[in-house]
């Protein structure tokens, strides 16, 4: 749910990832691994931002650096105008009240020895919030009901819950001291299909009735359209496409993103099998293509430039370019050029 506010929760800036893989004998230097190279984005208050894209193209090391739970190569990440990559030990402990990261799977999230009162007390005992045990506990059981559980479970063992109920309690937990964004990665996609749309209901609750903002990571189209109102495509790494959720889904401008949401029909899931390199290149130069042997739309300029940033043909007024127009990296015409010296996404 999008206000008329234009408050920004966060601002990524030129967020490069290079993993370095162990040398795989002595006389080789260790093999560099581009996980995510020069994204921008920001989120406004309330929005929810859809991150899509096939396996290994750099979803959760983008939400992980974003959570400061690995850190970036390079780009910074302001967070309610706070630079993360500059903060930590207490510090950025403190911050992360504000900010909290639901994963894809809750069976291997969730500690199996500790109840659910004692999951979701956690973070207020290791933040000092409510010291009062009762008026704990009832912020417990308030917490509960929020996420569709009964106070009554406080005291079972997450093995007695199905799927859908421990990520409920992953859910309740993350969202126990009232952080204004999240980032979900895959929080639906490890559960049975009945259970999906409830859990989908439960982040459309959160944001509609509490402005929660989300970064929402999801290999699911359907789920993505419904919750976003952005998206952002990232391709081995790097960013394609961007721009209002139903105007990317509607008119996709990458031959990429067309691929993407072609096989989001039962029929073609031609786009779900990447190539067997993910990586975006050495992270030295601007990286051509990176969809180019798979790209049924290349030109000559293809294989000798790095694709320019357009802007869809549709944006009435592109002088007025928000953060969220719907943009294209892309040599296809389909979109409006745009000089070089804008900087994508600002
Ligand atoms: N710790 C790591 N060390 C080396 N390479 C890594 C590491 N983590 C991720 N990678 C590589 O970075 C790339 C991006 O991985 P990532 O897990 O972010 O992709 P993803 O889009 O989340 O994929 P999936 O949809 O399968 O979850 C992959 O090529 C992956 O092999
Ligand atoms: S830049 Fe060229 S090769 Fe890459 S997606 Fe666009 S048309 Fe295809
Ligand atoms: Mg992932």
């Amino acid at each position: 749910m999008l206000t008329s506010s234009t408050e920004t929760v966060l601002e990524v800036r030129h967020l490069t990832k290079i993993f370095s893989r162990p040398r795989t004998s002595l006389f080789r230097h260790p093999e560099q691994q581009v996980a995510v190279y020069d994204v921008s984005f920001s989120l406004p208050k309330g929005s929810v931002v859809g991150l899509i894209g096939e396996t290994g193209s750099g979803k959760t090391t983008l939400g992980r650096m974003v959570m400061r739970l690995i850190d970036p190569t390079s780009g910074s990440i302001h967070f309610e105008g706070v630079d993360l990559t500059r903060l930590h030990g207490k510090p950025l402990r403190v911050l992360r009240k504000r900010f909290q990261m639901v994963f894809q799977d809750p069976y291997s999230s969730l500690n199996p020895r500790m109840t659910v009162r004692q999951t979701i007390e956690e973070p207020f005992l290791v933040h000092g919030v409510l010291p009062d045990k009762n008026a704990r506990r009832k912020a417990l059981e308030a917490l509960l009901l929020k996420v569709g559980l009964d106070p009554a479970d406080l005291d079972r063992l997450p093995g007695e819950f199905s799927g859908g109920g421990r990520q409920r309690i992953g859910i309740a937990r993350a969202i126990a001291l009232s952080p204004n964004f999240l980032v979900a990665d895959e929080p639906v996609s490890s559960l049975d299909v009945s259970i999906q749309a409830q859990i989908v209901n439960l982040f459309a609750k959160l944001n509609k009735e509490d402005n929660m903002t989300f970064l929402f990571i999801s290999h699911d189209l359907n789920v993505v359209s419904y919750l976003s109102d952005y998206v952002l495509v990232l391709y081995r790494g790097l960013n394609v496409e961007s721009g209002p959720a139903q105007e990317v889904f509607n008119h996709p401008l990458h031959p990429y993103t067309r691929l993407l949401v072609s096989s989001a029909s039962p029929n073609d899931r031609s786009a779900e099998s990447p190539s067997s390199d993910t990586s975006a290149g050495t992270g030295q130069s601007p990286p051509l293509c990176p969809f180019y042997d798979r790209c049924p739309e290349r030109v000559e300029a293809c294989q000798n430039e790095p694709p320019p940033y357009r802007i869809s043909e549709k944006n009435e007024t592109p002088v007025m370019r928000t953060p969220w127009t719907h943009a294209v990296s892309c040599h296809s015409p389909l979109g409006k050029t745009v000089p070089p010296k804008n900087d994508h996404l600002i």
